[in-house]
């Protein structure tokens, strides 16, 4: 039976190693250590901030958000702007359309960031945790068990991944990326170095650049990690407790029976 199942397992397994061969290869994924990974990782409020703003410059152009309300800008855990920071950043940067105006008016905190503005480009608010898995073979999530390898190295990887080669497919211009599945995608190298200049002077050549809108990414699509990590954490304690408080009252219990000889 166990035989039957590891073979069917060993089948399933190649199976998708095939398939996502077929389609041209599943795409070379880096690792980088972000601040947020293992069991005490944090967000970085910094990198967070610098991340934003790539995606404003850079992303906003064509990507929407439009699951993530401007207000979480300031969450704790998050990039922690204040209050004012977000109001004056979701109005210099976004309209919205208000139903009771009927007409669109400078973006609110309470308001949601917009859409995508480009029709084929996807709504990046929950992509970190769509390509968690990356695509194909790495799916099996021990790259992710093991090295916390996940979404967000897969942006990064995409972004640094531009080969430089392009081509025309049915009247579409692809760009060749070695982390994209199918080594072909229709989006333009977004990237390049100096492309946004951060106020602390932060290092903003392509790759930092691409490490910090990623983490930002993954913030969006998981905005509650840390204190998902702190409930956790706070569990295992409280059960840690209860063991030893079992233990010392199993051990009052039975005290006056042990060493006993019945006969
Ligand atoms: C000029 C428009 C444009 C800009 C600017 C742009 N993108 Fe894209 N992006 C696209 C399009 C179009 C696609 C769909 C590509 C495809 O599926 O071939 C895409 C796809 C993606 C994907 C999904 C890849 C996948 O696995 O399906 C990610 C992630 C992404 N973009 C991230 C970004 C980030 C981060 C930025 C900013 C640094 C950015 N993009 C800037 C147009 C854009």
């Amino acid at each position: 039976m166990l035989k039957k199942l590891t073979l069917s397992a060993v089948a399933a397994l190649s199976l998708t190693a095939g398939g996502a061969m077929a389609a041209g290869g599943a795409g070379h994924v880096n690792d980088v250590d972000f601040s947020f990974e293992g069991p005490f990782g944090k967000f970085d409020e910094n990198q967070l901030q610098r991340g934003l703003k790539v995606y404003t410059e850079v992303c906003a152009a064509c990507h929407g958000l439009q699951y993530v309300p401007f207000r979480t800008l300031s969450d704790e855990g998050g990039p922690h702007f204040s209050e004012a920071q977000v109001r004056a950043y979701a109005a210099e940067n976004f309209e919205v359309f208000d139903a009771e105006l009927d007409d669109t008016r400078p973006a609110k905190p309470a308001d949601f960031f917009p859409g995508s503005a480009l029709e084929n480009a996807p709504d990046l608010s929950l992509m970190a945790k769509a390509r968690a898995g990356f695509h194909g073979p790495q799916g099996t999530g021990l790259n992710q068990l093991f090295k916390g390898m996940g979404g967000p190295e897969y942006i990064t990887s995409l972004l640094s991944g531009y080969t430089g080669k392009e081509k025309t497919q049915a009247g579409t211009t692809l760009y060749e990326n070695t982390a994209f599945p199918g080594g072909w995608i229709s989006m333009g190298p977004p990237l390049e170095d100096g492309l946004v200049d951060f106020d602390d002077g932060h290092a903003n050549d392509l790759h930092h650049m691409a490490e910090d809108v990623s983490a930002f990414l993954m913030w969006t699509a998981e905005p509650k990690m840390m204190a998902r990590k702190q409930a956790g954490f706070t569990g295992v304690f409280i059960l840690f407790i209860l063991t030893v408080l079992l233990y010392m009252t199993n051990k009052k219990l039975w005290a006056p029976h042990k060493g006993k000889k019945y006969v």
